[in-house]
């Protein structure tokens, strides 16, 4: 059957599309409410360069469908410019009948047949002067690199307008191809696909990392890290990977690589990502309690809301220690500018920045700073050194 056909993938939506989603529908939002201010009649655009169908036979949404019912949201003061390419006919067809129905209702998208390859340019065309948010959301293998970094670089290699990108980067496939690399591997006819997907140095990273620890898994990982750090490097962007697994505890299936240039998308994104994996908890949550029977009776949304409890307490009780830490280097900053420092590896995209807010109360209350975390804007607030008192001069 035909990729991307009825039946096929978008027959239902799975556990790691959860996230994908949420995380798209949690941060094209405020890209465009961000980036839109400044852009000649709030005008955005989106190209989702693997579309797909536009929804699942289930009739849960796709990327499609999520950014158009975002653009018509933001209607009239926002512009989201949607563009859909999908090379499967049926899909095609498909998608195609859903945009009319949102072009009739004042959006404005369209739907292409063909090849990324084949409209990314025209795309390019179309955003001249205009931010930028390109879903790159393929099965197998991401764009060719040349053409990608050729697409986010040239025209549009300035700050602003905004060039973003999310890209989902197949450690399945990785996985599968990079066996080909082993000796005495008959079938070695999937390599060049790689190679042109993310240059030739992929192989000596893998076999290297492959002889030093032994383990393919790590070798996999040092290549999605690799790749990360050179689009970053090559498009002037700072990036943020992210694995998204079947199951916790699972190989990831793939990495979301987001990238941006500015501190507001890192920051934004964080916690779009924290939203988002919040709904992919929820729903494993329920996928585990349908699938064990035994237990059902203690899979209650009561221990969900336990466990979350848990993890924002101990998310909370680090991004105090970070800023104290931070504190202790410099008298005063902005959360802006000190996302990686705040968060740290582990919690940057996992605690919601509300976090950080009730951080910085709870400090405040012990006297550790004189910021007392209240503002309009959390990644705005300030947080400083706590005065200390001078007794009157005689
Ligand atoms: C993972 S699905 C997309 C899912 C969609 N982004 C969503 O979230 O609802 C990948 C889609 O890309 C299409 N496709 C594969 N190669 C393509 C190419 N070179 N250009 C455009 N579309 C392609 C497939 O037919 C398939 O529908």
């Amino acid at each position: 059957m035909a990729a991307g056909s009825g039946s096929g993938f978008f027959a239902e939506r799975k556990a790691p599309a959860v996230l994908k989603h949420a995380l798209l529908a949690q941060y094209v939002a405020p890209f465009l409410g961000m980036t839109g201010s400044t852009s000649a009649n709030g005008r955005v655009v989106f190209f989702d360069g693997y579309a797909g169908a536009g929804r699942y036979a289930d009739g849960t949404p796709g990327s499609p469908l999520l950014a158009m019912a975002t653009a018509r949201k933001q209607l009239p003061n926002r512009i989201l410019d949607c563009v859909f390419v999908e090379k499967d006919r049926k899909s095609f067809e498909a998608l195609d009948k859903i945009t009319q129905g949102f072009r009739a209702q004042g959006v404005r998208c369209a739907a292409l047949h063909g090849s990324v390859e084949e409209h990314i340019e025209s795309t390019i065309h179309r955003a001249t002067g205009a931010p930028l948010f390109m879903f790159l959301d393929p099965f197998g293998v991401p764009l060719p690199y040349p053409t990608l970094v050729g697409a986010m670089t040239g025209q549009r290699s300035a700050v602003r307008p905004p060039t973003e990108v999310l890209l989902n980067l197949s450690d399945k496939a990785i996985r599968h191809i990079a066996g080909q690399l082993k000796s005495g591997a008959k079938d070695r006819s999937a390599l060049p696909r790689l190679d042109i997907a993310l240059g030739t140095w992929w192989r000596d990273t893998f076999l290297g990392t492959c002889n030093a620890t032994g383990d393919t898994e790590t070798a996999v990982q040092a290549v999605v890290d690799e790749y990360a750090v050179r689009l970053g490097r090559d498009t002037n962007s700072t990036v943020i990977s992210v694995p998204v697994h079947t199951r916790k505890g699972h190989l990831p299936l793939y990495h979301l690589v987001f990238t941006t240039r500015s501190p507001y998308g890192v920051w934004v994104f964080a916690d779009a990502l924290a939203q988002a994996q919040r709904e992919w908890r929820k729903v494993q949550f329920e996928e585990e309690g349908d699938e064990d029977q035994d237990s059902v009776l203690f899979k209650t949304d009561d221990l969900l809301a336990a466990d979350e409890e848990r993890l924002k307490a101990a998310g909370i009780a680090a991004i105090e220690r970070n800023l104290l830490d931070l504190l202790e280097r410099e008298s005063s900053f902005r959360l802006l500018d000190h996302p990686y420092d705040i968060y740290g590896k582990t919690w940057l995209g996992l605690a919601r920045e509300t976090w950080v807010r009730q951080a910085i109360k709870n400090l405040n209350k012990r006297g550790l700073t004189s910021s007392d975390g209240v503002g309009p804007k959390i990644r705005d607030l300030r947080v400083e050194r706590p005065r200390r008192h001078t007794p009157p001069a005689a």
